[in-house]
């Protein structure tokens, strides 16, 4: 089975509403023709609605960065899967590594706002290792926890919508890239692991992206790895031109 590949831009927190703007207008003027790839820009809540106006005629969509799995009530500061497609996104990112290390999150509330985003966003669901466990030889171990937890009790309808990056957390804004055979060896075992918790046809379609200092001068390689079908971008994705050649290198 194709899959088709996917290259998003993770802008974390960086960008007022019109420095977005900017970006996304440079990002869209210098785009390749819309081909076999799938391009998602992840903005702060507030720029999602602006850039997904101006995005209407693009083929680029826009994520949110997170999301509560609540789809409304009395739960301060926080925005929901309704609320994130209103604005105009069809994607969202749950259980970042900075999520889970600074905001507490876990699999067991990743595993819940996989399930609130999946009537309106799809999902694009991270994991990813600690250098010290990888040291440890704990890579296998820890990735298959994180996947069995967070995909708990999904149907084969809600794996189809599902999106996952493997994002190794030494490899996070540390310029410091898996090789291509690392990251591939996890996407596979990845790519396994959902085979046997859910069917060897659901986890043939499911696209598994890289993360972690993807830049244009090593996407082409990892993108060449027969499991991994796209990237998850942080720092290079906030440069129009080193975004638009990752998508190129496709
Ligand atoms: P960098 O590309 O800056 O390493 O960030 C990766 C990431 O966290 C994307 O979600």
């Amino acid at each position: 089975m194709k899959r088709i590949p996917m290259i998003a831009g993770n802008w974390k927190l960086h960008k007022t509403t019109q420095e977005a703007l900017e970006l996304v207008k440079k990002i869209h003027h210098g785009l390749p023709q819309p081909g076999e790839v799938d391009v998602v820009v992840a903005p702060p809540f507030t720029a999602i609605k602006t850039i997904a106006d101006f995005l209407k005629k693009s083929y680029i969509a826009v994520a949110g960065q997170n999301l509560y799995w609540e789809n409304t009530g009395a739960y301060t500061g926080e925005i929901s899967a309704p609320i994130l497609k209103e604005a105009g996104a069809s994607y969202v990112i749950i259980g970042h590594s900075e999520r889970r290390q600074y905001f507490g999150e876990t699999n067991e509330t990743v595993n819940k706002k996989i399930k609130a985003a999946l009537d309106y966003v799809m999902p694009i669901v991270c994991v990813g290792e600690t250098l010290a466990q990888r040291e440890a030889d704990q890579t296998q171990e820890v990735i298959q926890t994180q996947i069995t937890e967070s995909l708990a009790n999904l149907s084969d309808a809600n794996m189809r919508q599902i999106i996952i990056a493997y994002e190794p957390i030494w490899a996070i804004g540390t310029g410091k890239t898996a090789t291509p055979a690392q990251a591939e060896e996890v996407h596979a075992f990845i790519r396994q692991t959902v085979a046997d918790l859910y069917s060897p046809t659901i986890a043939d379609q499911l696209r598994i992206l890289y993360g972690g200092s993807v830049k244009p001068d090593n996407a082409h390689e990892l993108l060449a790895k027969k499991n991994i079908d796209g990237a998850l971008v942080g720092g290079a994705s906030l440069q129009a031109e080193l975004f638009i050649d990752i998508i190129k290198s496709i």
